[in-house]
């Protein structure tokens, strides 16, 4: 049996996890540079838990400097088999307003300037990512949600863009006609090398703003969300205390391949 170990990367706002036992933070080495801090290695009732905050403690890494590929082979150093990534975002549907959780289930990648695989020149791998969601730990967040009475909306794309910069009113816009649900500037290449890694991943989208698009709620600014992201990240830790209690020691396979994401990925023959 696969014990399962969950990994909980944290947003803006969210830099430790209360209510973990026996914490024991950990520097964990990895090939590919720095992870954006040590790990925090506990236990959730019987869960094992890692938890790492995604721009350090103290907040100090922005989202285009974030070592992507280290944290993501750091959590899989560590043994976690499923990741959820919390994050704050921006609302580009009047719906989705400002407090709510959305369980993003597509993305579409607008960084630029980011390392996004683990793969290279000598191996050469193309992991499936038409579905990029784990919906089997999105049931388990959405009955988690449910059982906190967390306002939610399963379903929704994000966009993810490189910032730092907030979005123009013309790229809002943009987004918008695209259908996109939310956007932010972190989950991508996450969620890409999450699947290399062979980790079921989510992403709890976490509304802070309307974005530049909403003639009513004026310009995006850090002191607006940070005062949103301040009560949602309440909302986020009782979501991941739940999800914890409720999720099986047992890791459950994918049923989209998730977890064997590179069975018939790698196209370098072996003794090329
Ligand atoms: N994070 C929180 N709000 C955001 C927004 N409007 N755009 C990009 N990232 C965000």
């Amino acid at each position: 049996m696969v014990k399962a170990v969950l990994g909980v990367i944290g947003g803006s706002g969210i830099y430790d996890l209360p209510g973990l036992r026996e914490v024991r933070w950990q520097k964990v080495e990895s090939p590919w540079g720095e992870p954006s801090d040590a790990l925090c290695f506990g236990t959730l009732g019987d869960l094992p838990m890692v938890f790492l905050p995604r721009h350090g403690r103290g907040h100090r890494i922005p989202p285009g400097e974030i070592n992507y590929r280290a944290n993501i082979d750091a959590l899989k150093r560590a043994g976690v088999t499923d990741v959820v990534s919390l994050s704050a975002c921006g609302s580009l549907r009047a719906d989705l307003a400002p407090g709510m959780f959305v369980l993003v289930d597509q993305y579409i990648d607008r960084t630029v300037a980011r390392a996004k695989s683990f793969f290279g020149t000598g191996c050469v791998a193309h992991v499936a990512f038409g579905d990029p969601v784990s919906p089997r730990l999105l049931d388990r967040l959405e009955a988690a949600a449910r059982a906190e009475a967390i306002a939610l909306h399963r379903g929704g794309t994000y966009l993810a863009m490189e910032g730092p910069q907030f979005s123009t009113l013309a790229e809002s816009r943009l987004y918008r006609e695209w259908g996109c649900a939310v956007i932010g500037m972190t989950n991508m290449p996450e969620a890409k090398l999450a699947r290399e890694a062979e980790l079921c991943y989510a992403s709890v989208a976490m509304v802070t703003d309307y974005d530049s698009w909403h003639e009513d709620h004026g310009t995006v600014d850090v002191a607006k969300i940070l005062a949103v992201m301040h009560a949602n990240a309440d909302s986020a830790k009782r979501l991941v205390a739940r999800l914890a209690a409720d999720f099986p020691a047992e890791h459950e396979p994918c049923p989209i391949g998730s977890d064997t994401a590179l069975t018939y990925a790698i196209i370098t023959a072996p003794e090329a």
